[in-house]
């Protein structure tokens, strides 16, 4: 199995890093390790007070615990999964400011994670009293790890500060983003990657901070900020559920692995290679004419699933479905980036008087709140993340290949149809294997009898030429039929016993045309 469900915490620490785990000191208060991590820290983000937390989420609940009340509005460029659940806990709104280019996958941008300025100005003016903070995520996991501009970050410091409004970065991928404005950014290519990090933090006022990504180690976060009185409120709240001030809720040998994770992560050579190694599998993927996020970010590729599988309408969460066919096909995971995760389905392809499955069009309504408009509806993503030092270029190379499969380029399904999960098949599995790339027409005209198949009923089907077969697997039985194309009735050719098949199956093959 090649695991690329998420780049945190996966990654392989160094030996440097192991031997410094050697030195941790337990003390609970007061830990020699806490030192050396607090003194890595400051020098790098700047901050004046630093507050380690047992991971990133860990810091995001304690800083909007102490910073957001009842109805307030949180900005960011694009809120991490966890940022908007812990902003909405406190009974916040989260809300996304990406710029019209960053929602269309194949466009080749630079900074595609940038704030939306206008956007954020609109805001910031008519809304001023209920901001107590803006974020910035770099890089931008919601579209695709894509980095934010140095000048980006410096427009939003600008108005953050016109408006007295603090600014926090969630800097879980600092350091990528640090390298593609030192290769991206005009007058960064002789500035070090510290120097730059250094440059972004001093546009904002704190971060939060997960170190299960750039900061290398394997569990582990910190928050960190200027204002003292606002610190002091996070140690309160640290105390009651992370521990003591000094470790947070990490040992000690955490806090000197990060130490040193840190230091390593800035280091260009390692940039390099991190960076270079996701765009590896990236090219390899376009190849293969996999449609995918572009330009590749920093930790992930992002394969546009809504575009791999047209067939697939959005509130069928296409992305999901493709992630259990690259599972089954070549033993990879990854992670669904799009409705399911956001638990917002797409505006669905259809009414429900149309005959398709729309089950809860209210959510789908309440939960439009999170984007601010409607050309910033998500994409359908499937993210392939990479373990930071952990995976060859052989195994990027299989992952290349298993979307290559004929299976993957014309059709994968798993769709949820209630009906039929609840039917007497949901323990089924069926593998079809019919038609040909040679009869594309022929494409069109299965799949859309095959979209609403039910959960369970895993539906592969393989290109060969003009010919197939259909096995399904059941509790008893185990059937194998075969079909044929003929060109001239454009229809599928069957025999007797395949009808037998076919009529468990109820109306999901309509084109079809019996031989017997
Ligand atoms: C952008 C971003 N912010 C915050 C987090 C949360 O960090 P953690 O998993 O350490 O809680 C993640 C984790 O994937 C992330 O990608």
């Amino acid at each position: 199995m090649i695991d690329l469900l998420t780049d945190s915490g996966t990654g392989a620490m160094s030996s440097q890093q192991w031997a410094a785990v050697m030195l941790g000191d337990e003390s609970y208060a007061g830990s020699p390790s806490y030192r050396k991590f607090e003194q890595v820290v400051k020098e790098i983000f700047g901050y004046r007070h630093v507050i380690p937390t047992h991971q990133g989420r860990a810091a995001e609940r304690i800083l909007f615990r102490c910073s957001v009340s009842d109805g307030d509005i949180v900005p960011n460029n694009a809120h991490f999964a966890t940022t908007l659940a812990n902003i909405e806990a406190q009974g916040g709104k989260a809300i996304n400011f990406m710029t019209p280019e960053a929602m269309e996958t194949s466009k080749n941008v630079p900074f595609k994670g940038n704030m939306n300025i206008e956007k954020l100005e609109e805001k910031l003016s008519t809304c001023r009293a209920r901001i107590p903070l803006v974020m910035i995520t770099i890089t931008n996991n919601m579209v695709g790890g894509e980095p934010v501009s140095m000048e980006n970050i410096k427009a939003v410091s600008k108005l953050c500060r016109a408006h007295g409004i603090p600014l926090f970065f969630d800097a879980c991928r600092f350091a990528e983003n640090a390298w593609f404005i030192k290769i991206k950014e005009e007058g960064y290519a002789n500035r070090t990657p510290k120097e730059i990090a250094r440059e972004i933090f001093s546009y904002g006022d704190g971060c939060t901070m997960s170190a299960k990504k750039d900061g290398l180690a394997n569990i582990g976060g910190f928050l960190a900020m200027n204002d003292g009185e606002l610190a002091s409120k996070c140690r309160k709240e640290l105390l009651i559920t992370e521990g003591f001030t000094t470790y947070g809720g990490l040992a000690g040998r955490d806090l000197e692995a990060i130490a040193v994770g840190l230091n390593e992560v800035v280091e260009e050579e390692y940039l390099k290679y991190q960076v270079g190694f996701v765009k590896f599998l990236a090219d390899l993927l376009v190849q293969n004419q996999v449609p995918i996020v572009t330009p590749p970010g920093g930790h992930a590729v992002y394969i546009d699933a809504g575009a791999m599988l047209p067939h697939i309408p959005r509130e069928k969460f296409p992305a999901w479905a493709l992630g259990c066919a690259l599972y089954v096909e070549g033993g990879i995971r990854g992670a669904e980036v799009g409705g399911v995760m956001l638990g917002k389905p797409g505006k669905p392809t259809a009414t429900p008087s149309e005959g398709k499955n729309v089950e809860n069009e209210d959510d789908a309504v309440e939960n439009d709140d999170v984007f601010e408009s409607e050309e910033e509806e998500h994409e359908e993503l499937f993210r392939l993340a990479i373990p930071r030092r952990t995976y060859t270029e052989s195994h990027m190379r299989l992952v290349a290949v298993s979307t290559e499969k004929p299976a993957l380029k014309t059709f994968w399904f798993i769709t949820c149809h209630r009906k039929y999960c609840q039917s007497e098949y949901r323990k089924a599995v069926v593998y079809s294997t019919v038609l040909s790339a040679t009869v594309p027409s022929c494409a069109t005209r299965m799949s859309r009898p095959l979209i609403g198949w039910p959960l369970y009923f895993l539906c592969h089907v393989r290109v060969m030429q003009g010919r197939g077969a259909l096995v399904a697997y059941h509790e008893n039985f185990h059937l194998s039929l075969v079909f044929s194309w003929n060109t001239k009735s454009q229809r599928l050719v069957y025999t007797e016993k395949t009808q037998v098949i076919l009529d468990i199956f109820h109306d999901i093959y309509i084109p079809l045309e019996s031989v017997a």
